[in-house]
């Protein structure tokens, strides 16, 4: 198994060295017990002698008691093992992630790291618990019996000795065979947990547009491929068993053969051959488990191969040693940005921006979808970093400054944003955890929550549901635009925030910025020409390029694309809602 990952093994140590500590434990009693039923068979039986039969009795039933107890202590602590293994590998990808970029998310996709975090993790606690267990046993197993079938008959002995390196070549060869198929059913479980958490993360969505029977066709078509890859795969394996049993079946045929001779020749006992039977089937059923054992650590090597991948990747933004922690103002400067979000020589979805904003202004971005609006915004809190030119906020380079300290002073609402299960105020405390009641109460204000909150029964106590379904679609807005406003930000920026918010409220909330936070510069993307007519300046993007800047008066005299769009919503009465 993979030894970066077993780093993660850590406190579990104990635990991990002891499980073989009593497997070997375990099957030192195991052997000893066919050894106890030769005696009985041929002292006891043969003599008559009820006592000494009755005292081996007991020893073998204690025998078979403590066998028991070690069994199941290295059963537990295999379980603890593996169970905490797996614990401390969940830990480790989850902190991981909390370092990943935008960049490295997407590199990786989410759902395929929520796979990664679930199922590979229960491949690979599985593949250690057997491993830890069954890889002493076997070998211990195998050897010990071995050594007492030699004790007893030395021809028998070399015949296992002779089947053990044949059959296991044969079970390893089978082994080897399934292993590329069990590689793909876990790339098409990929895509079928894909499948599943789309669909179920986006319930309401299928459901509103009766898309369900499309959905279950889509899962089924998935769902049968990695049915019949599992099927093929089993197939081979399959062919372990009969193999198994032809030769379990042939051994003790010899067996009894070659034992009838002796024991009829007088260089045997009865007792003695049930014995080498009983080791010839365990050391068998050994090989048989490591088999077993190999085929599931080859499951789980896709597995860890794809745990270390998480864990060796390079998060893209690191904060350097002397980075600054403070931001001086709520300038922002694009120079000549290029980006493309596959990065050097991919598609530029930015091309050669040039943007200078003063602190305290109210920019408005206009400008049809994938026109890079939301491309440009997070570029300023660093959520993706530029593939050519610079960015400065306070005049200085963003990536000088140090992540947590940029993000705080540049407070984003992204456009899919989402409320997390909690209290009320406990979603806003996620702009500071340390802030007081009234301090959370003042930028629901601010940001025209307050009043519908106080309506709620439990007020600001009031539980969001998981995803925030449980608020309109408005409401929400309003409330993750107060989360922003709590980190008492240089720069606020709301990307098509208010899009689900009345017009009135709208002006409300922006009319709340320009009294009460003069010094933040405040960007707002918006669809609606009247949520951004009144900013200082107004951004036209389109196509990745600002196709023009102005107040609106300006605009509506420059350029075409504000102008268009300026008339079809107020001629067209759009903004009447
Ligand atoms: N995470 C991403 N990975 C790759 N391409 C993206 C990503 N996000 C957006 N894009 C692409 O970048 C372009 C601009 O998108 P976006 O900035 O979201 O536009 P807007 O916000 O104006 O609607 C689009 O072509 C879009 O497909
Ligand atoms: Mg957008």
């Amino acid at each position: 198994m993979n030894r970066k990952l077993l780093r993660s093994v850590r406190e579990y140590k104990r635990e991990t060295i002891l499980t073989p500590v009593f497997v070997a434990l375990e099957v030192l009693m195991e052997v000893l017990i066919p050894l106890l039923m030769a005696k009985i068979i041929d002292v006891g039986i043969m003599d008559g002698d009820i006592g000494y039969i009755v005292k081996m009795g007991i020893i073998l039933v204690v025998l078979a008691i403590v066998s028991l107890f070690f069994g199941a202590k290295a059963g537990q602590l295999g379980a603890i093992a593996a169970a905490g293994y797996a614990k401390n590998l969940r830990h480790d990808i989850f902190y991981k992630i909390q370092d990943f970029s935008f960049g490295n998310i997407d590199h990786f996709s989410t759902p395929s790291l929520v796979t990664r975090l679930t199922t590979d993790i229960t491949n690979v606690q599985m593949a250690y618990m057997f491993t830890i267990r069954l890889l002493a046993r076997a070998p211990i197993m195998i050897v010990l019996s071995w050594i007492m079938t030699l004790t007893i008959n030395v021809p028998i002995a070399l015949l296992l000795l002779a089947m053990v390196p044949i059959l296991g070549g044969v079970l390893i060869f089978i082994a080897k065979k399934a292993h590329p198929h069990f590689i793909q059913v876990f790339d098409e479980y990929d895509v079928l947990n894909n499948t599943v958490q789309e669909n179920v993360n986006a319930a309401r969505v299928v459901k509103a547009y009766v898309r369900g029977d499309h959905e279950i066709e889509k899962f089924g078509k998935i769902s049968t491929i990695v049915f019949k890859l599992f099927t093929k795969a089993e197939k081979i394996v399959a062919w372990n068993s009969p193999i198994m049993q032809f030769t379990i079946y042939g051994v003790v045929l010899f067996m009894v053969l070659v034992g009838g001779k002796s024991i009829i020749n007088g260089t045997m006992l009865t007792g003695e051959l049930t014995s080498i039977i009983v080791y010839a089937l365990q050391i068998l059923m050994s090989l048989m488990m490591v088999t077993f054992v190999f085929v599931m650590i080859m499951i789980a090597e896709a597995s860890t191969d794809r745990i270390q991948e998480v864990l060796e990747e390079v998060p893209e933004m690191i904060d350097d040693e002397n980075a600054l922690a403070e931001v001086a103002n709520g300038d922002i400067d694009f120079e000549h940005v290029d980006f493309s979000y596959s990065g050097e020589g991919g598609n530029l979805s930015l091309k050669d921006v040039n943007l200078h904003i003063k602190s305290g202004q109210i920019i408005g971005i206009i400008g049809g979808t994938g026109s890079a609006k939301s491309t440009l915004v997070q570029l300023i809190p660093r959520l993706y970093d530029v593939t050519g030119g610079s960015v400065k906020v306070g005049g200085v380079d963003v990536r000088k400054y140090n992540l947590k300290a940029l993000r705080d002073q540049v407070s984003m609402v992204l456009q899919k944003n989402v409320l997390f299960t909690g209290s009320i105020y406990e979603n806003i405390r996620w702009g500071d955890e340390n802030a007081s009641d009234e301090e959370v109460q003042r930028v629901c204000k601010l940001a025209q929550a307050d009043s519908f909150v106080q309506e709620f029964p439990n007020k600001y106590d009031t539980m969001i549901v998981e995803g925030g379904n449980n608020v309109s679609g408005g409401q929400k807005q309003r409330l993750c635009i107060a989360r922003a406003l709590l980190k008492k930000p240089k720069i606020l920026i709301l990307d098509d925030s208010t899009s689900a918010v009345d017009t009135k409220t709208d002006a409300l909330i922006r009319q709340a910025f320009r009294e009460e936070i003069p010094d933040t510069t405040k960007i707002i993307i918006a669809q609606r020409v009247s949520s951004v007519e009144d900013a200082d300046m107004i951004i036209v993007m389109d196509n990745g390029e600002i196709n023009g800047i102005g107040t609106s008066e300006e605009l509506l005299k420059t350029n075409e694309i504000y102008r268009e769009v300026y008339e079809s919503q107020v001629k067209g009465g759009a903004d009447n809602e």
